[in-house]
């Protein structure tokens, strides 16, 4: 069964516009579970532009809720995680000056450092990903550093379908990374940029076991509600 994880970060985008406390992303990650996403992913940036340590905390606490918590690796906010407990850790790059996550993981120049950061979390038992473009080298890398998962980057394949360009390229590129991961007891995940149609598409790769979707979902529900959004995606990566 693959699963859909909501990552419900645009809603703090939103409350932080006014300063205020409405809407509550403590609050949306109770309601989309309620709604069937399968886990929660918020980003605890450094820069904090979204969603606060406070809701980090909130949101880890509540009981039986999957929470996918993504951070980079700084120290500050490596030490935050292993305090806060989440039940899922994503690694990502980041970048003050970007406007979202603009690639996966440079590997290679981070493996000593990424060894030791995802043998912190698997001594605390915290399910450990790490977000990767889809390259086979980095695939063989992620094995060494002794991730439990991938998340592959679909940035680049999701504004080819966007932009009516072709893209079987990077769908190929994604499907043996995938399979080779598989392979390698690595679990494979995908994430960045998915609508509707990029996610159908990919649903198709069975070594895809979990999808990671935010900013079209938030965009999507002003129109049609967080409930009908999340249905027609269960619905997507089911079939
Ligand atoms: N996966 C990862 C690792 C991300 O960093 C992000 C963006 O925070 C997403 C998935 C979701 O991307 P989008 O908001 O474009 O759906």
């Amino acid at each position: 069964m693959k699963r859909l994880g909501v990552n419900i970060d645009h809603v703090a985008t939103v409350r932080n516009a006014r300063g205020e406390t409405h809407p509550d992303p403590y609050k949306a990650a109770l309601f989309v579970k309620k709604k069937g996403a399968d886990s929660i992913t918020i980003h605890l940036r450094e820069d904090r532009r979204h969603i606060r340590d406070l809701d980090a905390k909130r949101i880890c606490s509540i009981k039986k809720l999957n929470v996918n918590l993504e951070i980079s690796t700084n120290k500050r906010i490596i030490k935050n995680a292993l305090k806060i407990k989440p039940k899922y850790i994503c690694i990502v790059p980041e970048n003050r000056n970007e406007i979202t996550t603009e690639g996966g993981l440079n590997l290679f120049s981070n493996k000593k450092k990424l060894k030791d950061i995802v043998s912190k979390f698997k001594q605390k038992k915290i399910r450990t990903s790490l977000f990767i473009n889809p390259k086979i080298k980095d695939i063989k890398l992620s094995k060494d550093i002794g991730a439990d998962c991938i998340e592959i980057h679909t940035g680049y394949f999701a504004n080819l379908i966007k932009s009516k360009k072709n893209y079987n390229e990077e769908l190929s590129k994604i499907k043996n990374c995938s399979i080779l991961a598989a392979k390698n007891g690595i679990e494979v995940h995908a994430g960045h940029g998915l609508d509707y149609k990029s996610t159908k598409i990919l649903s198709r790769i069975n070594e895809i076991k979990e999808f990671n979707i935010g900013h079209f979902i938030i965009g999507e529900s002003i129109f049609f509600g967080f409930a009908n959004v999340i249905k027609k995606f269960k619905k997507i990566i089911k079939s």
